[in-house]
This record gives structure tokens, C-alpha cells and sequence, in this order.
């Protein structure tokens, strides 16, 4: 097959670790005769620094021609002063929308071969595998106005939280689609005893359950989930959530797995294009010390084959040539707090292409 790829390294580690997850592409490219072509863009400080704009024009343009986005991370203490527009996080929030992507995955899988890395019990933590499903281009980040203003005549701040109620069913629907090919348990989290827009997806978790019967359906406080993502994570199949809260629960949840360098994550519009990420941030204390962990970026690489290009065979080689090198015991510096010994960004994202021009697939 042939497909475009648009790479958006941003900042700090991003390009290191794209490169890696840009490898992995071709090696996948090679050992199953596909063809894949990769352009590049600016997004983030990058962009603010090439152009002057977080998101420039042409970034959009490469981005909505092409069949997957692959990104890196944005931002760093270069661009922390700059006004809210100009903000590196701004070009990411304005791709989520633009290329409107509402449905964000972040898979949470503990492996078997980091179940210690976690700060949590091993008895806890074994054979964790929730996927949370985060509403991501509503809500909080997006309602206007959002300024500060004089209130009662003293200094104030207003944010505005807005769903319509079709943006609330959309995820709902892909939640419960998503647990019918898991666990078929979804749990809805809201601040329902609180919010009158958890209260609209509340009624409106309940109603779209109707239509899945043999899925299982469950609201939770977001406080209380909060608490039994710590206290019980295998209680959890696929959790769905609006904007903010979906943020702040992942990651809650990347904890689990014992490092924020191993989660990936696919935002999907309602075709299949998707731009993928690690859930993990630009780490501007690693640029360029080839210490980044890359297998966040290389397993987004794997949601992407999976879910933009219906390659599950492809997907699947690359997450066992992930559990193959771990077994083998290869850590980054982030995973290798029992280890005397540690691999570079590139060794690790070598080992992985390696397991994938060895690996027999059946
Ligand atoms: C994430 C990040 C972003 C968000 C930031 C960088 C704007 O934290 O993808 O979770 O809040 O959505
Ligand atoms: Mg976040």
C-alpha cells in the first residue's frame, strides 16, 4: 500500500524520537512491501521560531494531505513567556481542532517485563490494560470567553466550559465501539453531583448505552476515579471522559505502567486519519543527549498502522518487537531504575528495528 505520513517533530526531544518512530515506519515499509512517503512540518516552538506562528499554513495543508500525522512533543522554557496565542501548546491545540480530532486514545498497558517500574504493588498493577477514551477537542480548552476581566469591579478570570450535545454522544458512541473489540465495560467519568454539562453526559451515557447490550455500562465521580485508578486499575476496560479531565486521568494512569516514556496515544477525527503521539511531553532537559526513551513514539507508530491504515499485522509486529527487546532486557535511562546499565535513543530504536527484520510473522 502507499500512504503519506506527515511528521511533526516540534521541540525539545521530539525530533530524536520521531526519527525513531520514522525508522520503525520504513523498516515496516520494507519487511511488508509497502511504501510509505514522509514530509515534514513545523508545529510548536519550531514553527514559532521558523515562522512566527505555532501552527503555520503550510503545516495544515501537510497535514490534511496526507493519510497520518506522526508528532513529537511541543514546548520548552524558550517560549513559557510568550502570550497565550503564541504558545507552542497553542499549534497543537489548533491541529486537534482544525483537523477536528475529537477522539484521543490512551491505551494504559502494564508489560510484563516493567511490572516493577511502577511505584504501585505488583499485585495491583498485573495485567492492567485500560484504554481511556478522552474527549479532545471540546470542553474547557476550547469555550469562549475565556479572558480576564473586571468582576464586581475587582480583577477576574473567566473560563467557559461548552459540549453541544453531539459532540458528547460522538465519543460516547466511540467509547462503547471500542469496548465491544475489548472488555465490553465502559466506565463514563463526570462531576455529575456538580456539573450541569456532566449531568448532559451522564443522561447521554446512559441513553447511548441502549444501543450496546452487550456492553456493561458505569458512571464514576471523577474524584472517586482518581482514587480507584490507584486503588484498583484492573477495574477499568475503557474509561471515557470529557477534555480536562481525560488530561489530567492520563496522566494519573501512566504511573501504572511505571514511566510517562512508554504511553502512546492516536487522536482520530471520524474518518480514519489520525495523529499520533507520545502521551509524554518535549522533555527539554534531554534534547539531544540521545537518552529519550523512544518506545512511546515507536508504539504510537503501531496505532497508527492499526487504526489509520488497517494494518493490524504491521501494528502487531511492531508492539511484540517492543515486549521482545524489554524481555531482552534493553532499558532507556527512564526504565532502568534496576539496572546498571542503560541504552541510548538510538540503540533501543535499533534493537526494536531489529526484532522487526527478524521476527516471523505467521
Ligand atoms: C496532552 C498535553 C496537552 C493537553 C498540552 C500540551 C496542551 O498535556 O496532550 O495531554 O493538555 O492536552
Ligand atoms: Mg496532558
Amino acid at each position: 500500500m502507499d500512504k503519506t505520513i506527515t511528521l511533526l517533530a516540534g521541540d525539545g526531544i521530539g525530533p530524536e524520537i520521531v526519527k525513531a518512530g520514522k525508522e520503525v515506519l520504513e523498516a515496516i515499509a520494507n519487511r511488508f512491501g509497502h511504501q510509505f512517503t514522509f514530509q515534514e512540518a513545523h508545529i510548536g516552538g519550531a514553527a514559532l521560531d521558523a515562522t512566527g506562528e505555532p501552527l503555520p499554513e503550510e503545516t495544515i495543508e501537510r497535514c490534511k494531505n496526507a493519510d497520518a500525522c506522526l508528532l513529537g512533543a511541543v514546548g520548552g522554557p524558550k517560549w513559557d513567556g510568550n502570550p497565550p496565542h503564541l504558545r507552542p501548546e497553542k499549534g497543537l491545540l489548533a491541529i486537534r481542532q482544525i483537523l477536528n480530532l475529537y477522539a484521543n486514545l490512551r491505551p494504559v498497558q502494564v508489560l510484563d517485563a516493567l511490572v516493577d517500574e511502577s511505584t504501585l504493588k505488583k499485585n495491583v498493577i498485573q495485567g492492567v490494560d485500560v484504554l481511556i477514551v478522552r474527549e479532545l477537542t471540546g470542553g474547557i480548552y476550547f469555550g469562549t470567553p475565556r479572558e480576564r476581566r473586571q468582576i464586581d469591579g475587582e480583577e477576574g478570570v473567566i473560563d467557559t466550559l461548552v459540549y453541544k450535545k453531539e459532540e458528547i454522544e460522538r465519543i460516547l458512541h466511540r467509547a462503547f465501539q471500542f469496548a465491544q473489540l475489548r472488555g465490553r465495560h465502559v466506565t463514563s467519568v463526570d462531576k455529575a453531583n456538580v456539573l450541569e454539562s456532566s449531568r448532559m453526559w451522564r443522561e447521554c451515557a446512559t441513553e447511548i448505552a441502549q444501543q450496546y447490550p452487550d456492553v456493561t455500562l458505569e458512571h464514576m465521580l471523577v474524584d472517586n476515579a482518581a482514587m480507584q485508578l490507584i486503588r484498583n486499575p484492573k477495574q477499568f476496560d475503557v474509561l471515557v471522559t470529557e477534555n480536562l479531565f481525560g488530561d489530567i486521568l492520563s496522566d494519573e494512569a501512566s504511573m501504572i505502567t511505571g514511566s510517562l516514556g512508554m504511553l502512546p496515544s492516536a487522536s482520530l477525527n471520524s474518518t480514519s486519519f489520525g495523529l499520533y503521539e507520545p502521551v509524554h511531553g518535549s522533555a527539554p532537559e534531554l534534547a539531544g543527549l540521545n537518552e529519550a526513551n523512544p518506545l512511546a513514539t515507536i508504539s504510537s507508530t503501531a496505532m497508527l498502522l492499526r487504526y489509520s491504515f488497517k494494518m493490524s499485522e504491521e501494528a502487531d509486529c511492531v508492539e511484540q518487537a517492543i515486549r521482545t527487546v524489554l524481555n531482552k532486557g534493553y532499558r532507556t535511562a527512564d526504565l532502568a531504575h534496576n539496572q546498571a546499565t542503560t541504552c541510548s535513543t538510538s540503540e533501543m530504536t535499533a534493537a526494536v528495528i531489529n526484532e522487526i527484520n527478524v521476527a516471523i510473522h505467521s
